[in-house]
């Protein structure tokens, strides 16, 4: 659909994903607010990787559950291992595939994708999964580094624009809520079903 797909971060990467500056740079406490998630939420973190959002999540969703998925065996090792040393009951690890999230049918209130959807290797059939996986009021929040702006210090592959995400997931059948303008460096875009 005109984007060149990124390659995937390697799990030699997880130190930047854990980085002490992270939550200046992208005010992720703010991000969370706009998920506006409720304590019974189940939350899919999809390419979770090391758990960054998910451990946050799992203590406001405190009697729902959060899924945390990803593709790369050391990215799964990794969040087991937090689950344990956090005790967190209510967050489920799960092994996906470069086609499927691996989730049942009408299972998710929310989705969160935070800088992965631009590295799908097969967003259509990632999308088709993730859009049967979320109940009919259900919610993507779709976080991507913006393309339209030259501040953000990332390579031009590892954002995209709103316009870009808007036309691939609009094929997939989801519809642009709104694109949250809050945050200093990345789309927050929610999506809903078509
Ligand atoms: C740049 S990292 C972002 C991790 C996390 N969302 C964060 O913001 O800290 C992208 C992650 O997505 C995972 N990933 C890539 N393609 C995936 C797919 N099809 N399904 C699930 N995870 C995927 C990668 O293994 C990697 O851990």
């Amino acid at each position: 659909m005109g984007r060149e797909i990124a390659n995937v971060m390697g799990f030699q990467g997880m130190g930047w994903l854990d980085r002490p500056e992270r939550e200046e740079e992208e005010n992720t406490s703010k991000l969370l607010r706009n998920m506006e998630i409720n304590t019974n939420d189940a939350i899919a973190d999809i390419g979770a990787g090391s758990g960054y959002h998910v451990f946050k999540m799992a203590t406001i969703a405190r009697k729902g559950l959060i899924y945390a998925i990803d593709i790369q065996d050391e990215m799964l090792t990794e969040l087991s291992k937090k689950k344990e040393d956090f005790k967190s009951e209510n967050v489920r690890v799960i092994k996906g595939v470069d086609k499927s999230v691996n989730l049942q049918e009408n299972s998710v209130d929310k989705v969160l994708m935070v800088d992965v959807y631009h590295e799908f290797d097969y967003p259509m059939e990632m999308m088709a999964s993730i859009k049967k996986a979320l109940r009919p009021e259900g919610k993507i929040f779709l976080i991507e580094y913006r393309g339209e702006d030259d501040r953000v210090p990332i390579k031009k592959v590892h954002k995209m624009t709103e316009e870009q995400a808007v036309k691939e997931l609009e094929a997939a059948g989801m519809k642009l809520e709104r694109n949250i303008g809050n945050l200093p460096w990345q789309h927050c875009m929610v999506f809903g079903k078509e």
